[in-house]
């Protein structure tokens, strides 16, 4: 009897090792910014590379962010916080 081709097990598992491999790490890690974004935006996904949103759409996901944040009972960020977070995700944006 012949076994199916391994095709479909192969593209699945290198579809998880696109999601599930090691996250790209955060720009100048030991920074403030990258604490923080370390420290507040894993709570209910990955922790998110700043690189993924250009600079200008930045202060939109953070404002959308901090309304999830409420919805789910999280501490708001504080003023400096937001600041601080902001800073460094437009810093190290998407060119
Ligand atoms: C309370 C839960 C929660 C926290 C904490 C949170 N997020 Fe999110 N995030 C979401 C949800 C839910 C979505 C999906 C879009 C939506 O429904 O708003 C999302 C989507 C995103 C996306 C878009 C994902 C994509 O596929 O491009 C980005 C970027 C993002 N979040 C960044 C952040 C950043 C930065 C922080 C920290 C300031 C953060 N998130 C913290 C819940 C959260």
């Amino acid at each position: 009897m012949r076994t199916r081709p391994m095709l479909p097990a192969l593209a699945a598992s290198a579809a998880l090792a696109g999601c599930a491999g090691a996250p790209t790490p955060l720009p100048e890690p030991a920074s403030e910014g990258a604490r923080l974004v370390a420290a507040r935006c894993g709570a209910c996904h990955a922790v998110p590379h700043p690189a993924r949103l250009r600079a200008t759409d930045w202060p939109a996901m953070l404002a959308l962010m901090e309304r999830r944040m409420g919805e789910r009972g999280l501490a708001p960020l504080a003023a400096d916080e937001r600041r601080a977070i902001l800073a460094y995700l437009q810093a190290h944006a998407r060119p």
